[in-house]
């Protein structure tokens, strides 16, 4: 667990937190990208996004970044109709999976985008456009070669503090104790964000956050999850 402290400035847009793999997708998947893209999907052009317009109204707004096959973001937008729910997931199969289950539910407060999570905050949101943002369960990339390709660094994180209301929340999550550390590593010593635990630097698990198929097999691996909770000041 004798890991680095995350680094200071990385040369971040050349190295990416995913390896495009398009391969498995499943008959259903495919046919929910065709049947439900139109009702859920955003194209991403690179240029900002209108929220308000793709949700037809202003309502609090949660990002899911790296939701995987969508099973957190549907649970929380089933259970939570009054908030608006956006998601960005790169691997198509997961994208189809997501479509499959917001459909399945009817939901209306669900958009997704396949996209790269650094290249929508960058571009395509708002500033102070969101009020809470989840990191739940990211690749932990677990060799140090590999660190560079955490998805949370400093960068990043100062630029998630743009996109978050004042007062809004980030919520993480992993099961890899080293990623842990890290996350703590960026985000403890940042001006912008507040951990909400304190001296603890945890909290407890929220009820609230539905356990996915990465936690169930980190558990099966022995590998307890820890939550983070910020508050952007
Ligand atoms: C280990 S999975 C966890 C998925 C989900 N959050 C869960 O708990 O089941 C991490 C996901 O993040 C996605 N991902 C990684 N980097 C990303 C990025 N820069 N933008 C969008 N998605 C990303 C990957 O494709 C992968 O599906």
């Amino acid at each position: 667990m004798n890991e680095p402290a995350a680094p200071a400035a990385p040369a971040r847009r050349a190295i990416r937190s995913f390896v495009r793999r398009e391969g498995r997708i499943t008959a259903a998947q495919s046919r929910a990208l065709e049947e439900h893209w139109g009702r859920y999907g955003v194209e991403f052009h690179g240029t900002p996004l209108d929220l308000d317009a793709l949700f037809g109204r202003r309502a609090p707004r949660t990002l899911e970044i790296g939701f995987g096959d969508g099973e957190t973001l549907v649970a929380l937008a089933a259970r939570h109709p009054e908030r608006d729910y956006l998601g960005l997931e790169v691997h198509a199969p997961g994208v189809g999976h997501c479509l499959l289950r917001a459909a399945a539910a009817g939901l209306t407060n669900v958009r997704v985008l396949r996209h790269d999570a650094v290249e929508v905050l960058e571009h395509g949101l708002p500033p102070a456009s969101l009020d809470e943002v989840l990191i739940y369960f990211p690749d932990p990339w677990p060799k140090k070669r590999h660190h560079k390709r955490r998805l949370l660094q400093p960068a990043f994180a100062a630029l998630l503090a743009t996109r978050l209301a004042p007062g809004g929340r980030l919520r993480l999550a992993t099961d890899w104790a080293p990623y842990a550390e890290w996350m703590r590593a960026v985000l403890d010593p940042s001006a912008e964000f507040v951990n909400e635990a304190g001296a603890a630097g945890y909290v407890p698990r929220p009820a609230e956050r539905p356990e996915t198929k990465f936690e169930r097999r980190g558990a099966r691996l022995g590998q307890a999850a820890r939550d983070l909770a910020y508050r952007r000041r």
